[in-house]
């Protein structure tokens, strides 16, 4: 059974991932330097799987007889994420993603309680198998940011 929690946390989750696909796609293009490549391709490789999610959570709102939101329903909250003014500093767009990760884990955690509470078994699936995904980007910035420390 739905409950209104489980239909905001879809659609919040909906328009965060469509966030983070904007910023994760800007950043990888506006980076420079040496440094920058590697994280560069890892953040193109994850705009493709974020917007995955997205269209996984506008499916399961569908399938509830919910419709995601379009861009009016847009409220943008990843000010850490903007691209840098040093187009080299890649350290504070790692931090941006790190920031982001664990606001995406928090949400999917959520949904994930919210649809075990409320027996609702195929939105629980959707937030485990998104949660794992999120958990591995973490891992891997998490990396990247051992290897450019901050000061
Ligand atoms: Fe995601
Ligand atoms: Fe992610």
């Amino acid at each position: 059974m739905t409950t209104d929690e489980i239909t905001d946390l879809l659609t919040e989750a909906y328009i965060d991932e469509l966030e983070t696909v904007m910023n994760y796609l800007t950043n990888a293009i506006v980076l420079d330097g040496v440094h920058a490549e590697e994280v560069k391709e890892s953040l193109e490789d994850d705009v493709q799987e974020e917007l995955e999610h997205a269209r996984r959570l506008g499916n399961r709102l569908k399938q509830l007889e919910e419709s995601p939101p379009g861009s009016e329903a847009f409220e943008a909250s990843q000010s850490s994420l903007q691209p840098p003014e040093d187009t080299t500093d890649v350290q504070s767009v790692i931090e941006g993603v790190l920031e982001a990760e664990d606001e995406a884990i928090e949400t999917y955690r959520a949904l994930h309680e919210a649809a075990s509470e409320a027996n609702d078994p195929i939105t629980e699936d959707v937030a485990v198998s998104i949660l794992s995904d999120e958990e591995a980007h973490r891992t891997e910035f998490r990396g990247f940011q051992k290897e450019f420390p901050m000061d």
